[in-house]
């Protein structure tokens, strides 16, 4: 039996308009696919189209170009009740949990909504499920911290409730959008750690974006890297950090300190990369130390270097 992956991509494109100019292309042609319960690190530079990508495969945006699909359903367009059914599924935790959560509403606010939109809970049953929620990430007594507001938590605590928040409507598939880096690195472990058991108890697949390759390691079974709005190079997490085929990520390894590949990424590198809906090579083509001719005249595609790794690079051919 051949299983089809959870979520999918197929030539996801995500273009925003801007004045004067041609198109950004934040994403341009992602194929990529996440099996049930598993993780799939995404990692590369600031600007590179982690985050866009991650909101076009919850529906946060809409591609513009390219297909989504959800257990094998096209998404890329659904609207309405078909969105909102969706976002039972598919979910996103944010970087911030201080902006994603509101100062003015209680812990218990934050999660009764998404209980009662995505899951139709009301009264007893819609309390029963928040104590659930609460107690799922750690937030006990329930009764205690239902009526506590953002300010009254911690940073760790905070994303605590983003994670109950995303988890209300029984979802497989989240986003994790940077969920530990704007917390002190004494409780990163731990929300991490939170992330891989509810993995395990509620059978969930991660897109996990991040600059932090050690935690991308230590979470994904495979790592994807972005570089300039393209996929340049996937691979199973050790293949990808010991036997890197792409230029570009040998670049981000080297740039790693220490020579054990495990540190986090340089926030942005020398030349940020052309996102223009015009350039039609590789987009590391200019900072490239392997650069050829046609390098810069067309984008090379993802090609196995093994069966479980492929690179986006003229060099593999
Ligand atoms: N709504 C938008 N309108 C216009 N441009 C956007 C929008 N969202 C993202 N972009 C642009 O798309 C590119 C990719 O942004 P994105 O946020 O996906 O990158 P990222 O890899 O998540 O970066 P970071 O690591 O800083 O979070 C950037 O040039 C960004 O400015
Ligand atoms: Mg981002």
């Amino acid at each position: 039996m051949s299983s089809r992956p959870l979520v999918s991509t197929e030539n996801l494109s995500v273009r925003f308009a801007r004045q004067g100019a041609s198109d950004l292309v934040a994403s341009r042609n992602v194929n990529l696919h996440i099996d049930a319960k598993e993780t799939l690190g995404l990692v590369g530079e600031s600007g590179s189209g982690k985050t866009t990508i991650g909101r076009a495969l919850v529906r946060l945006i809409v591609p513009s170009g390219g297909t989504v699909r959800f257990d094998g359903q096209d998404v890329s367009h659904i609207r309405g009740g078909a969105l909102t059914r969706y976002h039972r599924h598919a979910q996103m935790i944010f970087q911030d949990p201080f902006a994603s959560l509101n100062p003015f509403h209680s812990v218990g606010h934050h999660l009764r909504r998404p209980l009662t939109r995505l899951r139709h809970l009301q009264g007893r049953k819609r309390q029963e499920a928040l104590d659930e929620l609460l107690t799922l990430v750690g937030l006990t007594p329930s009764s205690v911290f239902q009526e506590k507001y953002p300010h009254e938590l911690s940073g760790g605590q905070r994303q605590r409730v983003s994670i109950a928040r995303a988890l209300a409507g029984g979802p497989s598939f989240i986003v994790a959008d940077e969920p530990v880096s704007m917390l002190d690195v004494s409780l990163r472990a731990e929300i991490l750690t939170l992330l891989e058991s509810l993995q395990e108890s509620r059978d969930l697949s991660y897109l996990y974006i991040t600059h932090d390759l050690a935690s991308a390691r230590y979470l994904s079974h495979r790592i994807a890297v972005m570089y300039g709005g393209s996929l340049v190079e996937i691979a199973t997490a050790d293949e990808l950090v010991q036997n890197p085929a792409h230029p570009y990520t040998k670049l981000l390894l080297s740039a790693t300190p220490g020579s054990t590949h495990t540190g986090s990424l340089p926030e942005k590198m020398q030349g940020a990369p052309d996102l223009s809906a015009d350039r039609i090579g590789c987009p590391f083509a200019p900072r490239c130390p392997s650069s050829m001719s046609k390098c810069t005249q067309m984008m090379p595609e993802l090609l196995d270097v093994t069966t479980n790794h492929q690179s986006a690079c003229f060099l593999n051919e």
